[in-house]
Parts: structure tokens; sequence; C-alpha cells
């Protein structure tokens, strides 16, 4: 009877196990969660007030995530019909022929009605993270897609300023370009892949919110502790809304795709903020 209880319990384990296996495997890294935000912003000007911004990132096209997986995300993004789309890099994981990949996989993206604005990330800068001519060349493909691609620069829409700054760990991060034809008394917002980025000098003439990825939200995640492996210095970062010094606010957005093909208990995210008056 004894051992027919162990073998009952034993039984119950191994289901158990690998009913998590899949789930961890095979079901949550597909499983999107759309969030919704407000987005306040100082000094928006009133044609912005209630617009909608849809934030992609670490779409990570490439060997690693289903392009099937990708396709039907566009699709919902598409549906919808976002005002402003940014995407906060990690376009791309390195492959052979991912320019080519990354080509058809991106030839409908999610736009914007207004502006389509987007960053590199880590990823986007080959193997090592140690090739730009290949940022080069991802760069130049988005831009023919219609992506306002910003490296270390500000654009304009409808009032608003976008500063898009260069991924860190590619040795690009440089606030000083980004931040130079910054106006701080008008509305404004930054994207920055990495979040350690926050950390880092050169903000003084900055206030408000910075968007973020990079974290993927640590893809596996206990209830209750912070994910176990967080590619960021600073481990506070692991992912939604984190109050900062100076009068600044950071998103960490948990990302569409993923490297290891595991997540628990971290989602993969696309997030709509309505943009609003601070
Ligand atoms: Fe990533």
């Amino acid at each position: 009877m004894t051992s027919r209880r162990q073998f009952l319990y034993a039984s119950a384990i191994g289901l158990g196990a690998v009913a998590t296996g899949i789930y961890t495997s095979r079901i949550e890294p597909y499983w999107l969660e759309i969030v919704r935000r407000s987005l306040p912003i100082a000094g928006l000007p009133p044609e912005l007030r209630g617009a909608s911004l849809v934030q992609l990132s670490d779409l990570h096209v490439g060997p690693q995530v289903p392009d099937d997986y990708i396709l039907e995300t566009f699709g919902r993004v598409r549906a919808l019909q976002p005002d402003i789309v940014a995407y906060t890099g990690d376009f791309t994981s390195y492959e052979d022929t991912i320019v080519d990949h990354a080509g058809r996989m991106y030839q409908d993206l999610p736009r914007g009605r207004l502006a389509t604005v987007g960053i590199l990330g880590n990823h986007d800068y080959g193997p090592g993270w140690a090739h730009p001519e290949h940022a080069a060349k991802l760069a130049d493909l988005f831009c023919s897609l219609g992506v306002t691609i910003l490296r270390n620069e500000l654009t304009d829409v409808a009032g608003l300023q976008i500063v898009g700054l260069d991924d860190l760990w590619a040795g690009r991060f440089d606030s000083t370009r980004g931040f130079a034809t910054l106006d701080p008394r008008r509305a404004a917002l930054v994207l920055s892949h990495n979040p350690d980025t926050v950390d880092r000098a050169g903000w003084d003439r900055y206030r408000g919110w910075i968007l973020a990825g990079h974290t993927h939200g640590g893809q596996c995640k206990p209830p209750f502790l912070p994910p176990p492996l967080l590619p960021v210095e600073n481990r506070r970062y692991t992912s939604g809304p984190f109050e900062l010094t100076g009068g600044r606010q950071l998103y960490i957005n948990r990302g569409v795709g993923h490297v290891l093909p595991v997540r628990f208990n971290v989602r993969p995210e696309v997030t709509v903020f309505r943009l609003e008056a601070a």
C-alpha cells in the first residue's frame, strides 16, 4: 500500500513537472498580454491628448522566435490603429540571413498614424554586439520601411520631442548627442533600450518618461521573488514602472520575443500608452 501511494505521489510530481515544462516552453512565451497604461507628459500639445502610443520591444525576429507568432502580434497591433508606434530595440536576433529575414518579416510592420519611431538594441549589433556595419544595414532597412530610427537623435512628432538613444552594450549610447537639441520647456519622451542607461551621466536637462526594454522581465520569475536572470547591473530594473531621480520615470516593457524560448510568470507584452497632459 505504501509503495502504491509512493508511486502515485511520484507520478503526480512527474506529471506536474511535464505540465510546467510544456507551459513554460510552449504556452507562456506566446501568450501575449496587451498592457494599457496612461503616459502623462508635461506640456503635451492639445492635439496629442488622448493619442495612443504602442511600445513594441525585443521582438527578436530570427532563429528563436516563430515567424507566425510575430506576424500574429503585428496583426493585433495594427488592429489597435495606434497614433504612434515606438520600437525599443532588439528587432532581431543574429543569423547569417537575418537582414533578408527581417526584410520579409517587417514588410508590413505596425506603423503609427502620426509616426513610427525606433531605436536599436544590443542584438541588432550582431555577434558580441560588435558589428556596427550590421546595425547600419538593419537601420537602413527599417528606415526604408518607414521607421524613423533614432541613433542618439531627436525627432518631433506633432509637437512631442522623441529622443532615441543608441545601445549601451554596443558602446553607442551617447546622451550628450541625444539631448543636444532638446528643448526642456517642451513636451518630450525618451526611448532607451537598456534600463541601466538611466543611471549613466547626461540626463540633467531631461524630466519625464523613459521607455525601455532589454530585460524581457527576466523571462522566468518565481512568485513573490525577483527573477534570477536579469541582464542589467541595477537589479531593481525588472519590468514595469519605476520612479527615478531628477523627475524621471522609467517603464520597462517585458518584450514580445525571447532568446531562450522559456517564460514563466513573465508573459510577453505589448504596451498601449494613452498620452495625457501631466
Ligand atoms: Fe532583447
